[in-house]
Protein backbone atom coordinates (compact mmCIF):
# COMPACT_ATOMS: atom_id res chain seq x y z
CA UNK A 1 0.00 0.00 0.00
CA UNK A 2 1.55 3.33 -1.58
CA UNK A 3 1.51 6.53 0.53
CA UNK A 4 -1.45 8.42 -0.18
CA UNK A 5 -3.93 5.59 0.81
CA UNK A 6 -2.36 4.65 3.55
CA UNK A 7 -2.75 7.48 4.97
CA UNK A 8 -6.26 7.96 3.90
CA UNK A 9 -7.14 4.25 5.68
CA UNK A 10 -5.75 5.45 8.75
CA UNK A 11 -8.12 8.03 8.80
CA UNK A 12 -10.82 6.41 8.61
CA UNK A 13 -10.06 3.43 10.54
CA UNK A 14 -9.28 6.02 13.58
CA UNK A 15 -12.39 8.86 13.06
CA UNK A 16 -14.54 7.25 11.00
CA UNK A 17 -17.22 4.33 12.76
CA UNK A 18 -16.18 1.03 12.33
CA UNK A 19 -18.60 -1.37 10.19
CA UNK A 20 -18.56 1.40 7.27
CA UNK A 21 -15.25 1.32 5.05
CA UNK A 22 -14.04 -2.38 4.95
CA UNK A 23 -10.49 -3.35 4.71
CA UNK A 24 -8.51 -5.92 3.87
CA UNK A 25 -5.62 -6.66 5.84
CA UNK A 26 -3.53 -7.12 2.59
CA UNK A 27 -4.07 -3.60 1.69
CA UNK A 28 -5.13 -4.00 -1.37
CA UNK A 29 -8.89 -3.32 -1.20
CA UNK A 30 -10.21 -0.50 -1.00
CA UNK A 31 -8.63 1.86 -3.67
CA UNK A 32 -8.99 5.42 -2.88
CA UNK A 33 -10.99 7.57 -5.55
CA UNK A 34 -9.02 11.06 -6.26
CA UNK A 35 -11.00 11.58 -9.46
CA UNK A 36 -13.32 10.37 -12.09
CA UNK A 37 -14.22 11.36 -15.50
CA UNK A 38 -16.62 9.11 -18.33
CA UNK A 39 -15.84 5.52 -17.79
CA UNK A 40 -12.90 5.97 -15.66
CA UNK A 41 -11.81 6.55 -12.19
CA UNK A 42 -8.55 7.13 -10.69
CA UNK A 43 -7.32 6.07 -7.51
CA UNK A 44 -4.81 8.50 -4.81
CA UNK A 45 -1.75 6.62 -6.53
CA UNK A 46 -2.58 7.80 -9.87
CA UNK A 47 -3.90 4.18 -11.16
CA UNK A 48 -6.48 4.70 -13.87
CA UNK A 49 -9.60 2.00 -13.40
CA UNK A 50 -12.71 1.34 -15.86
CA UNK A 51 -15.85 1.48 -14.24
CA UNK A 52 -17.79 -1.37 -14.52
CA UNK A 53 -20.25 -0.26 -11.64
CA UNK A 54 -21.25 3.50 -12.44
CA UNK A 55 -20.51 3.99 -8.85
CA UNK A 56 -23.68 1.83 -7.74
CA UNK A 57 -25.81 2.89 -10.97
CA UNK A 58 -25.24 7.00 -10.03
CA UNK A 59 -23.10 7.92 -13.01
CA UNK A 60 -25.17 6.68 -16.05
CA UNK A 61 -24.20 9.08 -18.31
CA UNK A 62 -20.54 9.03 -17.86
CA UNK A 63 -18.82 10.00 -14.31
CA UNK A 64 -18.28 14.01 -14.69
CA UNK A 65 -20.62 14.26 -17.66
CA UNK A 66 -18.98 17.77 -18.70
CA UNK A 67 -22.81 19.18 -18.94
CA UNK A 68 -24.24 18.45 -16.39
CA UNK A 69 -21.28 19.39 -14.11
CA UNK A 70 -21.74 22.80 -15.91
CA UNK A 71 -25.50 22.82 -14.97
CA UNK A 72 -24.10 22.17 -11.17
CA UNK A 73 -21.60 25.29 -11.04
CA UNK A 74 -23.69 27.39 -12.80
CA UNK A 75 -26.42 26.41 -10.48
CA UNK A 76 -24.38 26.48 -7.16
CA UNK A 77 -22.71 29.87 -8.36
CA UNK A 78 -26.66 31.05 -8.16
CA UNK A 79 -28.71 29.80 -6.06
CA UNK A 80 -27.23 26.82 -3.41
CA UNK A 81 -29.77 26.55 -1.27
CA UNK A 82 -33.57 27.29 -1.07
CA UNK A 83 -36.24 26.82 1.43
CA UNK A 84 -37.49 23.30 0.86
CA UNK A 85 -41.62 23.49 1.13
CA UNK A 86 -41.33 27.22 2.22
CA UNK A 87 -40.06 29.75 -0.64
CA UNK A 88 -39.33 27.29 -3.18
CA UNK A 89 -37.15 27.63 -6.78
CA UNK A 90 -38.33 27.33 -10.24
CA UNK A 91 -36.04 24.67 -10.96
CA UNK A 92 -37.80 22.11 -8.46
CA UNK A 93 -41.51 23.34 -10.42
CA UNK A 94 -39.20 22.60 -13.89
CA UNK A 95 -37.88 19.09 -12.62
CA UNK A 96 -41.28 18.08 -10.93
CA UNK A 97 -42.88 18.64 -14.56
CA UNK A 98 -39.84 16.76 -16.06
CA UNK A 99 -40.78 13.83 -14.34
CA UNK A 100 -44.35 14.08 -14.84
CA UNK A 101 -43.62 14.01 -18.57
CA UNK A 102 -41.11 11.07 -18.36
CA UNK A 103 -43.91 8.21 -16.07
CA UNK A 104 -47.25 9.30 -15.92
CA UNK A 105 -47.82 11.63 -19.00
CA UNK A 106 -46.00 8.83 -21.09
CA UNK A 107 -47.21 5.69 -19.82
CA UNK A 108 -51.06 7.24 -20.19
CA UNK A 109 -51.22 8.45 -23.57
CA UNK A 110 -54.09 7.46 -25.91
CA UNK A 111 -52.17 4.83 -27.68
CA UNK A 112 -49.46 4.21 -25.68
CA UNK A 113 -47.01 1.54 -25.06
CA UNK A 114 -48.51 0.64 -21.65
CA UNK A 115 -51.50 -1.23 -20.87
CA UNK A 116 -53.53 1.28 -19.41
CA UNK A 117 -56.85 2.47 -21.09
CA UNK A 118 -58.45 4.82 -18.44
CA UNK A 119 -58.07 8.57 -18.37
CA UNK A 120 -54.60 10.72 -18.91
CA UNK A 121 -53.14 10.98 -15.46
CA UNK A 122 -49.81 13.14 -14.53
CA UNK A 123 -47.49 12.48 -11.99
CA UNK A 124 -46.85 14.73 -8.44
CA UNK A 125 -43.45 14.63 -7.45
CA UNK A 126 -41.78 14.61 -3.59
CA UNK A 127 -38.50 15.20 -3.67
CA UNK A 128 -36.01 13.38 -1.28
CA UNK A 129 -32.19 13.15 -0.33
CA UNK A 130 -31.52 9.44 -0.64
CA UNK A 131 -33.07 6.70 -2.12
CA UNK A 132 -34.09 5.12 1.72
CA UNK A 133 -36.47 7.99 2.07
CA UNK A 134 -37.67 8.04 -1.52
CA UNK A 135 -39.34 4.80 -0.42
CA UNK A 136 -40.18 6.07 2.90
CA UNK A 137 -41.87 8.79 1.32
CA UNK A 138 -43.79 6.10 -0.78
CA UNK A 139 -44.57 3.75 1.75
CA UNK A 140 -46.32 7.21 4.02
CA UNK A 141 -48.21 8.03 0.51
CA UNK A 142 -49.25 4.68 0.40
CA UNK A 143 -50.93 4.29 3.72
CA UNK A 144 -51.92 8.31 3.84
CA UNK A 145 -53.95 7.38 0.98
CA UNK A 146 -55.77 3.84 1.57
CA UNK A 147 -56.11 4.07 5.31
CA UNK A 148 -54.16 0.73 5.28
CA UNK A 149 -51.30 -0.06 6.87
CA UNK A 150 -49.29 -3.36 6.07
CA UNK A 151 -47.56 -3.78 2.93
CA UNK A 152 -46.38 -6.77 1.24
CA UNK A 153 -42.80 -7.08 -0.03
CA UNK A 154 -40.12 -9.58 -1.55
CA UNK A 155 -37.52 -12.14 -0.12
CA UNK A 156 -34.19 -10.29 -1.18
CA UNK A 157 -35.50 -7.20 -1.39
CA UNK A 158 -33.18 -3.84 -0.50
CA UNK A 159 -35.14 -0.97 -0.21
CA UNK A 160 -32.52 1.29 1.98
CA UNK A 161 -31.63 1.41 5.11
CA UNK A 162 -33.59 3.99 7.19
CA UNK A 163 -36.20 2.83 10.05
CA UNK A 164 -38.84 3.18 7.70
CA UNK A 165 -37.36 1.40 4.14
CA UNK A 166 -35.52 -1.13 6.80
CA UNK A 167 -38.52 -2.61 7.31
CA UNK A 168 -39.50 -4.19 3.41
CA UNK A 169 -35.81 -4.85 3.02
CA UNK A 170 -35.49 -8.49 3.57
CA UNK A 171 -31.65 -8.82 4.54
CA UNK A 172 -31.13 -9.58 8.38
CA UNK A 173 -27.50 -8.60 8.08
CA UNK A 174 -29.01 -5.25 8.11
CA UNK A 175 -31.97 -5.56 10.29
CA UNK A 176 -30.77 -7.80 13.71
CA UNK A 177 -29.29 -5.23 15.41
CA UNK A 178 -32.49 -3.55 15.45
CA UNK A 179 -35.42 -5.25 15.04
CA UNK A 180 -36.34 -4.31 18.24
CA UNK A 181 -37.30 -1.07 17.20
CA UNK A 182 -38.47 -1.82 13.76
CA UNK A 183 -41.87 -1.24 13.03
CA UNK A 184 -43.59 -4.50 11.43
CA UNK A 185 -45.40 -3.86 8.68
CA UNK A 186 -43.85 -5.67 5.89
CA UNK A 187 -45.28 -9.43 4.94
CA UNK A 188 -42.39 -11.00 2.90
CA UNK A 189 -43.73 -13.60 -0.05
CA UNK A 190 -41.11 -15.16 -2.33
CA UNK A 191 -39.49 -13.18 -5.51
CA UNK A 192 -40.30 -15.09 -8.87
CA UNK A 193 -38.11 -17.37 -10.53
CA UNK A 194 -36.46 -16.16 -13.87
CA UNK A 195 -38.45 -17.13 -16.97
CA UNK A 196 -35.44 -16.62 -19.06
CA UNK A 197 -34.34 -19.48 -21.42
CA UNK A 198 -31.24 -18.52 -22.03
CA UNK A 199 -29.89 -18.61 -18.63
CA UNK A 200 -26.69 -20.17 -18.51
CA UNK A 201 -26.51 -23.16 -16.03
CA UNK A 202 -26.05 -26.39 -17.31
CA UNK A 203 -28.24 -28.09 -14.50
CA UNK A 204 -30.75 -25.21 -14.13
CA UNK A 205 -31.38 -22.08 -12.81
CA UNK A 206 -29.91 -21.31 -9.71
CA UNK A 207 -32.98 -19.84 -8.59
CA UNK A 208 -33.71 -23.19 -7.47
CA UNK A 209 -30.96 -23.22 -5.16
CA UNK A 210 -31.99 -19.77 -3.66
CA UNK A 211 -33.90 -19.41 -0.94
CA UNK A 212 -35.82 -16.05 -1.46
CA UNK A 213 -37.27 -17.57 -4.87
CA UNK A 214 -40.04 -19.70 -6.03
CA UNK A 215 -42.43 -20.40 -9.40
CA UNK A 216 -44.10 -17.44 -10.27
CA UNK A 217 -47.36 -19.04 -9.47
CA UNK A 218 -46.64 -20.05 -5.84
CA UNK A 219 -45.44 -16.48 -5.43
CA UNK A 220 -49.00 -15.19 -6.45
CA UNK A 221 -50.69 -17.56 -4.37
CA UNK A 222 -48.44 -16.58 -1.14
CA UNK A 223 -49.38 -12.65 -2.52
CA UNK A 224 -53.27 -13.86 -2.25
CA UNK A 225 -52.90 -15.39 0.85
CA UNK A 226 -51.43 -12.11 2.15
CA UNK A 227 -54.49 -10.03 1.06
CA UNK A 228 -56.87 -12.55 2.68
CA UNK A 229 -55.14 -12.23 5.95
CA UNK A 230 -54.04 -8.88 6.69
CA UNK A 231 -54.72 -4.91 5.55
CA UNK A 232 -52.87 -4.42 2.78
CA UNK A 233 -52.32 -1.46 1.62
CA UNK A 234 -49.63 -1.85 -1.35
CA UNK A 235 -47.17 -3.84 -2.69
CA UNK A 236 -43.83 -2.72 -2.95
CA UNK A 237 -41.15 -4.35 -5.20
CA UNK A 238 -37.76 -3.87 -6.93
CA UNK A 239 -39.09 -4.73 -11.24
CA UNK A 240 -35.35 -6.30 -10.82
CA UNK A 241 -34.13 -6.99 -7.36
CA UNK A 242 -31.14 -5.48 -7.54
CA UNK A 243 -28.84 -5.31 -4.85
CA UNK A 244 -30.42 -9.07 -4.20
CA UNK A 245 -28.37 -10.58 -7.02
CA UNK A 246 -30.23 -8.97 -10.12
CA UNK A 247 -32.86 -11.23 -9.81
CA UNK A 248 -34.84 -10.90 -13.56
CA UNK A 249 -38.30 -11.72 -12.77
CA UNK A 250 -41.05 -13.03 -15.61
CA UNK A 251 -43.00 -9.93 -17.42
CA UNK A 252 -46.18 -11.24 -16.61
CA UNK A 253 -45.27 -10.84 -12.60
CA UNK A 254 -45.77 -6.85 -12.81
CA UNK A 255 -49.03 -7.89 -14.93
CA UNK A 256 -49.94 -10.20 -12.34
CA UNK A 257 -49.75 -7.58 -9.57
CA UNK A 258 -51.08 -4.82 -10.98
CA UNK A 259 -54.50 -7.07 -11.59
CA UNK A 260 -54.02 -7.94 -7.53
CA UNK A 261 -53.55 -4.52 -6.65
CA UNK A 262 -56.57 -3.17 -8.62
CA UNK A 263 -59.09 -6.05 -7.07
CA UNK A 264 -57.96 -5.07 -3.46
CA UNK A 265 -57.70 -1.84 -3.86
CA UNK A 266 -54.14 -1.56 -3.23
CA UNK A 267 -51.23 0.43 -4.61
CA UNK A 268 -48.37 -1.11 -6.81
CA UNK A 269 -45.36 0.98 -5.75
CA UNK A 270 -42.14 0.16 -7.73
CA UNK A 271 -38.84 1.34 -6.14
CA UNK A 272 -36.61 1.87 -9.57
CA UNK A 273 -34.19 3.77 -7.78
CA UNK A 274 -31.36 0.95 -9.67
CA UNK A 275 -33.11 0.37 -12.41
CA UNK A 276 -34.32 3.74 -13.52
CA UNK A 277 -33.00 6.23 -15.90
CA UNK A 278 -32.29 3.26 -18.99
CA UNK A 279 -30.25 1.05 -16.55
CA UNK A 280 -32.36 -1.95 -18.17
CA UNK A 281 -32.80 -0.85 -21.62
CA UNK A 282 -36.28 1.17 -21.09
CA UNK A 283 -36.43 4.70 -19.23
CA UNK A 284 -38.24 2.82 -16.24
CA UNK A 285 -38.18 -1.38 -16.06
CA UNK A 286 -42.07 -1.62 -15.78
CA UNK A 287 -42.00 -0.59 -19.40
CA UNK A 288 -40.66 -3.95 -20.61
CA UNK A 289 -43.80 -5.35 -18.63
CA UNK A 290 -45.94 -2.27 -20.14
CA UNK A 291 -47.22 -1.98 -16.79
CA UNK A 292 -48.87 1.11 -14.95
CA UNK A 293 -47.28 1.80 -11.29
CA UNK A 294 -49.19 3.95 -8.72
CA UNK A 295 -46.05 5.24 -7.00
CA UNK A 296 -42.61 5.09 -8.33
CA UNK A 297 -39.34 5.91 -6.03
CA UNK A 298 -36.48 6.85 -8.23
CA UNK A 299 -32.54 8.10 -6.93
CA UNK A 300 -29.56 7.39 -7.76
CA UNK A 301 -29.05 8.34 -12.01
CA UNK A 302 -31.47 10.80 -11.34
CA UNK A 303 -28.96 13.57 -11.03
CA UNK A 304 -24.98 11.69 -12.30
CA UNK A 305 -23.83 12.30 -8.66
CA UNK A 306 -25.88 14.96 -6.59
CA UNK A 307 -27.94 13.12 -3.39
CA UNK A 308 -31.11 13.86 -5.05
CA UNK A 309 -34.34 11.48 -5.35
CA UNK A 310 -38.05 11.44 -5.61
CA UNK A 311 -41.50 9.54 -5.05
CA UNK A 312 -43.48 10.31 -8.04
CA UNK A 313 -46.94 9.49 -7.78
CA UNK A 314 -50.16 9.47 -9.70
CA UNK A 315 -51.76 12.56 -9.02
CA UNK A 316 -55.07 10.82 -7.78
CA UNK A 317 -53.50 8.83 -5.84
CA UNK A 318 -51.28 11.42 -4.47
CA UNK A 319 -54.32 13.88 -3.54
CA UNK A 320 -55.72 11.27 -1.97
CA UNK A 321 -52.83 10.90 0.58
CA UNK A 322 -51.89 14.66 1.02
CA UNK A 323 -54.10 17.54 1.77
CA UNK A 324 -53.47 21.03 0.79
CA UNK A 325 -50.73 22.59 2.92
CA UNK A 326 -51.71 24.66 5.65
CA UNK A 327 -48.48 26.20 5.72
CA UNK A 328 -46.76 23.25 7.49
CA UNK A 329 -46.00 20.53 5.81
CA UNK A 330 -46.17 17.07 6.74
CA UNK A 331 -43.68 15.60 4.90
CA UNK A 332 -40.41 17.81 4.03
CA UNK A 333 -36.79 17.93 4.55
CA UNK A 334 -34.46 20.97 5.09
CA UNK A 335 -32.41 20.08 2.12
CA UNK A 336 -35.86 19.28 0.06
CA UNK A 337 -35.37 19.49 -3.97
CA UNK A 338 -31.94 20.69 -3.82
CA UNK A 339 -31.51 23.81 -6.80
CA UNK A 340 -27.80 22.46 -7.64
CA UNK A 341 -30.15 18.62 -7.63
CA UNK A 342 -32.47 19.94 -9.85
CA UNK A 343 -30.36 21.79 -11.91
CA UNK A 344 -28.29 18.55 -12.71
CA UNK A 345 -30.93 16.29 -13.25
CA UNK A 346 -33.18 18.47 -15.50
CA UNK A 347 -29.50 18.39 -17.71
CA UNK A 348 -29.12 14.95 -16.59
CA UNK A 349 -32.54 14.07 -18.03
CA UNK A 350 -31.95 16.05 -21.48
CA UNK A 351 -28.41 14.57 -21.89
CA UNK A 352 -30.00 10.77 -21.93
CA UNK A 353 -32.37 12.34 -24.57
CA UNK A 354 -29.89 14.29 -26.84
CA UNK A 355 -27.51 10.69 -26.71
CA UNK A 356 -30.55 8.43 -26.92
CA UNK A 357 -28.77 6.60 -24.26
CA UNK A 358 -31.89 4.67 -23.44
CA UNK A 359 -31.91 3.23 -26.93
CA UNK A 360 -28.07 2.30 -26.48
CA UNK A 361 -28.07 0.72 -23.33
CA UNK A 362 -30.85 -1.31 -24.79
CA UNK A 363 -28.27 -1.92 -27.93
CA UNK A 364 -25.34 -2.59 -26.03
CA UNK A 365 -27.28 -4.52 -23.42
CA UNK A 366 -27.59 -7.31 -26.15
CA UNK A 367 -24.01 -7.63 -26.44
CA UNK A 368 -23.35 -7.48 -22.88
CA UNK A 369 -25.86 -10.28 -22.12
CA UNK A 370 -24.07 -12.67 -24.75
CA UNK A 371 -20.79 -11.61 -23.28
CA UNK A 372 -21.22 -12.05 -19.51
CA UNK A 373 -22.70 -15.51 -20.99
CA UNK A 374 -19.22 -16.27 -22.52
CA UNK A 375 -18.43 -15.69 -19.02
CA UNK A 376 -20.42 -18.05 -17.47
CA UNK A 377 -19.86 -20.54 -20.32
CA UNK A 378 -16.34 -21.25 -19.24
CA UNK A 379 -17.31 -21.87 -15.26
CA UNK A 380 -19.86 -24.35 -15.95
CA UNK A 381 -21.29 -25.28 -14.12
CA UNK A 382 -20.35 -22.81 -11.14
CA UNK A 383 -21.69 -19.94 -12.81
CA UNK A 384 -25.00 -18.19 -14.16
CA UNK A 385 -25.14 -15.10 -15.97
CA UNK A 386 -27.92 -13.12 -15.78
CA UNK A 387 -28.92 -9.83 -17.97
CA UNK A 388 -31.47 -7.16 -18.92
CA UNK A 389 -30.12 -4.13 -20.43
CA UNK A 390 -27.01 -2.80 -19.06
CA UNK A 391 -27.40 -4.78 -15.52
CA UNK A 392 -26.05 -7.95 -15.21
CA UNK A 393 -24.30 -10.53 -12.90
CA UNK A 394 -22.45 -13.47 -12.45
CA UNK A 395 -23.53 -15.98 -9.54
CA UNK A 396 -21.03 -18.37 -8.79
CA UNK A 397 -21.62 -21.83 -6.61
CA UNK A 398 -19.68 -23.76 -5.24
CA UNK A 399 -19.48 -27.83 -6.67
CA UNK A 400 -21.68 -28.61 -3.69
CA UNK A 401 -24.55 -25.92 -5.32
CA UNK A 402 -24.02 -23.51 -2.33
CA UNK A 403 -23.32 -19.59 -2.88
CA UNK A 404 -19.34 -18.94 -3.27
CA UNK A 405 -18.92 -15.30 -2.15
CA UNK A 406 -15.07 -16.08 -1.14
CA UNK A 407 -14.67 -16.74 -5.05
CA UNK A 408 -16.30 -13.69 -6.24
CA UNK A 409 -14.26 -11.48 -3.43
CA UNK A 410 -11.23 -13.17 -4.90
CA UNK A 411 -12.13 -12.37 -8.61
CA UNK A 412 -13.20 -8.85 -7.71
CA UNK A 413 -10.23 -8.47 -6.28
CA UNK A 414 -8.31 -9.89 -9.15
CA UNK A 415 -10.20 -7.73 -11.28
CA UNK A 416 -9.46 -4.61 -9.66
CA UNK A 417 -5.37 -5.54 -9.91
CA UNK A 418 -5.90 -5.93 -13.69
CA UNK A 419 -7.96 -2.23 -13.17
CA UNK A 420 -11.55 -3.05 -13.37
CA UNK A 421 -14.25 -1.96 -10.54
CA UNK A 422 -16.96 -4.44 -9.95
CA UNK A 423 -18.92 -4.72 -7.16
CA UNK A 424 -20.17 -8.29 -5.12
CA UNK A 425 -23.69 -8.01 -4.41
CA UNK A 426 -26.25 -11.28 -3.11
CA UNK A 427 -27.02 -12.32 0.53
CA UNK A 428 -23.39 -13.47 0.29
CA UNK A 429 -21.67 -11.43 -1.79
CA UNK A 430 -22.15 -14.34 -4.31
CA UNK A 431 -22.75 -12.40 -7.49
CA UNK A 432 -20.52 -10.33 -9.96
CA UNK A 433 -22.94 -7.41 -10.48
CA UNK A 434 -21.92 -5.25 -13.31
CA UNK A 435 -23.65 -1.49 -14.21
CA UNK A 436 -21.43 0.23 -16.32
CA UNK A 437 -22.17 3.81 -17.74
CA UNK A 438 -24.58 3.78 -20.41
CA UNK A 439 -21.92 5.22 -22.48
CA UNK A 440 -19.74 1.99 -22.47
CA UNK A 441 -18.32 1.11 -25.26
CA UNK A 442 -18.40 -2.00 -27.55
CA UNK A 443 -14.55 -2.33 -26.89
CA UNK A 444 -14.26 -1.55 -23.47
CA UNK A 445 -16.99 -4.46 -22.43
CA UNK A 446 -15.19 -6.87 -25.10
CA UNK A 447 -11.70 -6.15 -23.33
CA UNK A 448 -13.49 -5.87 -19.63
CA UNK A 449 -14.80 -9.70 -20.09
CA UNK A 450 -12.08 -11.43 -21.82
CA UNK A 451 -9.99 -10.34 -18.93
CA UNK A 452 -12.54 -11.80 -16.50
CA UNK A 453 -11.98 -15.05 -18.27
CA UNK A 454 -8.23 -14.78 -18.00
CA UNK A 455 -8.17 -13.79 -14.56
CA UNK A 456 -10.69 -16.34 -13.71
CA UNK A 457 -8.94 -19.34 -15.23
CA UNK A 458 -5.87 -18.08 -13.58
CA UNK A 459 -7.99 -17.97 -9.87
CA UNK A 460 -8.90 -21.82 -10.35
C1 LIG B 1 -33.53 -0.68 -5.28
C2 LIG B 1 -32.96 0.22 -4.24
N1 LIG B 1 -33.79 0.91 -3.44
C3 LIG B 1 -33.34 1.74 -2.50
C4 LIG B 1 -31.99 1.92 -2.30
C5 LIG B 1 -31.50 2.84 -1.23
O1 LIG B 1 -30.95 3.97 -1.78
P1 LIG B 1 -29.98 4.91 -0.87
O2 LIG B 1 -28.75 4.09 -0.61
O3 LIG B 1 -29.74 6.09 -1.74
O4 LIG B 1 -30.73 5.21 0.37
C6 LIG B 1 -31.08 1.22 -3.10
C7 LIG B 1 -29.64 1.37 -2.92
O5 LIG B 1 -28.82 0.64 -3.42
C8 LIG B 1 -31.58 0.34 -4.10
O6 LIG B 1 -30.76 -0.38 -4.87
Amino acid sequence: MRNATQHTRQLLERFESRNITYFENDGNWPIVWQRAKGMHVWDAEGEKYVDLTSAFGVAATGHARPEVVRAGVRQMKTLMHAMGDVHPHALKAELCQELSRLTFERWTRRNGFMKYSGAKRWGKTIFCNSGSEAVEAALKTATAATGRKEVIAFRGAYHGLGYGALNPTHRDHFKTLFNKQITQFAHFVHFPETDDPSIRNSSESFSRLNPNTAPLAQVLEEVQTCFKNHDIGAILLEPVQARGGNHIPPPTFLVELRKLCNQHGALLVLDEIYTGFGRTGKWFACEHARTLPDLICIGKALTGGFPLSACIGRDDWMDKAWPISNGAAIHTSTFLGHPVGCAMALEQIRVIKEHQLIARAAKQGRLFKRLLEEVADQFQPYAEARAIGLMGALEFRTPKGETDGAKVFNLVCRMLDEGYIILPEGDHGHVMGFTPPLIISESTMRRAFKTLIRTGHAAE
